[in-house]
């Protein structure tokens, strides 16, 4: 056997000088070592290899969880709660082929592996990443959200026209009684089109107002639930960007003022946004708007709440992070990428709205800049593929997203090497895992605090928590750290994180025993 996965046992131990258990708790160190780059005057590169100590503490008992969801009733927001439903009831339905099994297949917390090691037959040995540290499990996830249109879950589900009719039917008890809160509506920022639907919307214009009930809304969830930790996540429709102003979100404290003077530009993500960070909640942007202004990334900084974004990348983007990364990192030029997405869901018919367009399609076009820029000797500076996405609303597809590309790269002697790619998957099937993850890493990550020998006491991680960034399309990450949008390179973030945290030196596949035995 060249690989083997152990699932049996519930837990995997580290043994050894850099990791020691506690009752409640896990602390472990690791020398980092990273390689800062000079350039010289000649124009040649030093590069200065650096070691730091770290020491984690991770705390072992997962918090009772919380997700709210920014557009509960949504295609996204209805399908994860059926999924976690219907996983934590072992709800079968029976489709014309037989009877189907609740699963969470695309979760990486439920489903994702880690090579652990070696075994000493020469077998690698993976565990799943929840052997190695404690998480939420989803059956004990609760959930809830608002949405500006008044359907319960139930009826919810039924519009997106995603799931089976048995599911639906055997779900339905269990979700009617799940109603969404009443939601920030502003016209200002969601297309026409969506007007219709707006049923359910908090009164109040003021804005002020319109976070304090939010906030009201959290704590609430969270009292009657006896919940320890909530997280808000958007999945919302996309919204226009705001304007970014000088004294208007570009300190917290001028948003803040902006908010109580009932600014304009202050779109509703933000007013979420900055409602969840006022009460400690993580938030999640998982559309391409620039709900995080840097006003609400400065709170987030200044209250320690950490926030993720932008935009969920799930379908065509991920693809297309995978086979960039491929061809430029197997020294070949891609010349040209030209992508088609067809679908009919509330999603695309609002993208319709040129103005709710562009950001999407700025999002969907920068997937692959740091893949491409990585490889100076195929590309000039600033020199990109021609990138082509057209998106189109097929009402008849519904949810159903149907996407085609073309790609052209140059290989040995400029000999044209075309791939055509096909992809068909229910977008909320792409999607629903991502949001089940994202808020149970969160909840870990939470529970992580971390010194360097330079720190006399130990702090928790940065807010803008640029681990998950394997789950957005355009990561935020820290100042001083540069985004990485290659799709290995993001899940190998998460793996060695969950590594370094047990004592683990980060993988390096290089087998070095073996090779120089
Ligand atoms: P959807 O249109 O089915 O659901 C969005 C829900 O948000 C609707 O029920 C709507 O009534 C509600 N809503 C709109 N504005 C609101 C507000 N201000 N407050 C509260 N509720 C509000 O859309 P779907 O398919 O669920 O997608 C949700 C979001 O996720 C979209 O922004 C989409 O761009 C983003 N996304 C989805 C991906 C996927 O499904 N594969 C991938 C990447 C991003």
């Amino acid at each position: 056997h060249s690989a083997s996965t152990v699932t049996k046992q519930k837990n995997c131990k580290v043994s050894g000088p850099h990791v020691s258990y506690f009752e409640n708790e896990v602390r472990s160190s690791l020398k980092f070592q990273r390689t800062l780059v000079q350039t010289l005057p000649d124009g040649s590169v030093e590069a200065i290899p650096k070691e730091l100590l770290y020491e984690f503490c991770t705390k072992l008992k997962p918090s009772k969880l919380g997700i709210m969801q920014v557009g509960w009733g949504g295609n996204n927001g209805s399908t994860v709660t059926a999924g976690i439903v219907a996983n934590k009831e072992g709800i079968s339905w029976e489709t014309s082929k037989g009877m189907e099994k609740p699963n969470l297949f695309g979760s990486l917390s439920q489903h994702g592996t880690l090579r652990l090691g070696i075994s000493s037959d020469g077998t690698d040995v993976f565990v799943p990443f929840k052997s190695l540290l404690p998480l939420v499990e989803p059956k004990d996830i609760v959930l809830g959200g608002w949405d500006i249109s008044s359907l319960n879950l139930a009826e919810a589900l039924d519009r997106a026209q995603i799931l089976e009719p048995d599911l639906k039917r055997k779900l339905r008890p269990l979700l009617e009684s799940m109603k969404p809160l009443p939601g920030i509506f502003d016209e200002e920022f969601i297309a026409e089109n969506q007007l219709p639907r707006a049923d359910n919307v908090i009164e109040t214009k003021n804005k002020a107002r319109q976070v304090e009930i939010i906030r009201q809304d959290i704590r609430k969830f969270k009292q009657l639930h006896n919940l320890d930790f909530v997280v808000v996540v958007w999945t919302a429709n996309s919204e226009r960007y705001s304007v970014e102003l000088a004294g208007v979100n570009d300190t917290a404290e001028s948003l803040l003022k902006a908010i109580s003077s009932n600014h304009k530009e202050v779109s509703p993500s933000t007013l979420y946004a900055v409602a969840s960070i006022l009460e400690g909640c993580p938030y999640v942007n998982g559309s391409p708007q620039n709900t995080f202004v840097r006003g609400c990334i400065q709170l987030a900084e200044e209250n320690q709440v950490f926030i993720v974004g932008d935009d969920f990348k799930s379908g065509q983007t991920k693809m297309k992070s995978v086979l960039v990364d491929y061809l430029v990192g197997s020294g070949m030029k891609v010349e040209s990428m030209v992508t088609y997405n067809h679908l009919g869901n509330n999603d695309m018919f609002q993208l319709t709205d040129g103005e709710m367009w562009k950001p999407k399609s700025a999002a969907k076009s920068r997937v692959i800049e740091d893949i491409v820029s990585s490889n100076g000797t195929l590309y000039e500076k600033d020199e990109m593929p021609d990138h082509v996405v057209v998106v189109r609303y097929v009402s008849s597809y519904g949810d159903s997203k149907s996407d085609v590309s073309e790609y052209v790269t140059r290989t040995f002697m400029n000999c044209p090497y075309r791939t055509v790619m096909y992809n068909n998957c229910l977008d909320s099937a792409l999607c629903a895992p991502l949001i089940i993850d994202l808020a149970i890493f969160i909840e870990l990550f939470h529970r992580v605090s971390y010194r360097t020998s330079q720190m006399k006491d130990f702090a928790p991680m940065h807010p803008v928590l640029s681990a998950l960034s394997f789950y957005m399309k355009i990561p935020r990450t820290p100042v001083g750290e540069p985004l990485v949008n290659a799709l290995q390179r993001q899940r190998a973030c998460i793996e060695n994180l969950f590594r370094a945290l047990v004592g683990l030196n980060g993988e390096d596949n290089l087998f070095l025993e073996t090779k120089f035995p």
